[in-house]
């Protein structure tokens, strides 16, 4: 049996990931903003699994001191891990800082799993998986120089979240190359969750007759699910597929320019050792 790690696990993809791997009898480490949130989503899967291995801890996306000392506490406990699903996500209405300065939605989908995983790498085994949640939004963005992208201008809401899940994307294909884990991610479709809410006028008819046609939380996990226990690296792994996108995003990016633009950056956050 194997140990993980999901953030956003009280999320309903996340809580759906943590349900399906405790079901299965393997450890899961809970990361989640909100304790309270994540220990009723625990006790209702204990309720379900009572063998089940589930621990929980703090995890605030949008503040690197807490990724710094959510990793640390981990190796300080000795754990070691078999998989990182980096789940948790955001897709803010209106631009916002996190109290590092960054836009929100950029730090939480992007640069914070990108330290998360980079801090975590000693204490995945060295045949771990990784999987990064992207999404088809990611297709339709383009990155400009200026990113990190703290700027308000121009800012929207599907931009700025397609653009942090593209530099995921691209982050996760040089990431892929330069490591001996198992390193992929997955696009979940379009799923009836929290995050597809957007405060908007059209909300209640999108929840009318757009939500009851999109996928359950649990289907949109699958691909998820399954890039944990695949051999494959660089991969994105939709529906019942696994592409690759390598070809097309590296022929329109230097990735490996992106990548180190993104490591410059995060070591400035955190002592890390090259890649
Ligand atoms: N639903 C879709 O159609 C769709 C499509 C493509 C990709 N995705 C991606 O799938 C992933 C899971 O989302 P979901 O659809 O399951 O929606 P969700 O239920 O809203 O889950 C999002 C999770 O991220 C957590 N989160 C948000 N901000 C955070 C922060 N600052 N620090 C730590 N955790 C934070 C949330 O915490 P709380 O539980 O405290 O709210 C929640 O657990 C996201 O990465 C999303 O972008 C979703």
């Amino acid at each position: 049996m194997k140990t993980f790690l999901i953030t956003g696990a009280s999320g309903a993809m996340g809580s759906a990931a943590v349900r399906k791997l405790a079901g299965e009898g393997h450890t899961v480490w809970m990361a989640c903003r909100n304790l309270q949130k994540g220990e009723m989503i625990r006790r209702q899967i204990l309720r379900d699994y009572p063998e089940a291995t589930l621990y929980l801890k703090a995890l605030d996306l949008s503040s690197f001191d807490s990724v710094k000392s959510f990793a640390s506490e981990l190796k300080e406990e000795g754990v070691k891990l078999d998989g990182l699903f980096n789940n948790a996500g955001t897709m803010n209405r209106y631009f916002t800082k996190s109290r590092n300065g960054i836009e929100t939605t950029w730090q939480v989908n992007f640069l914070s799993p990108c330290l998360l995983t980079r801090l975590l790498l000693p204490i995945l085994s060295s045949d771990a998986h990784v999987d990064n949640m992207v999404s088809l939004s990611a297709h339709y963005a383009r990155l400009t120089k200026n990113f990190p992208l703290s700027d308000e201008k121009g800012f929207t809401q599907l931009g700025g979240y397609a653009q942090s899940k593209l530099a995921l994307l691209l982050y996760t294909l040089e990431l892929s190359r330069r490591v001996p884990q198992y390193v992929n991610m997955s696009d979940p479709w379009i799923v009836n969750t929290p995050i597809i809410h957007l405060d908007r006028w059209f909300d209640p008819l999108a929840d009318l007759f757009f939500r009851p046609v999109c996928y359950s939380p649990e289907k949109g996990v699958r691909p998820a699910l399954r890039a944990l226990f695949s051999d494959v690296r660089g991969k994105y792994f939709v529906g019942n597929s696994i592409r690759d996108y390598e070809p097309k995003y590296s022929k329109r990016y230097d990735l490996q320019d992106v990548f180190a633009q993104v490591e410059t950056f995060l070591m400035t956050i955190a002592p890390l050792e090259a890649l």
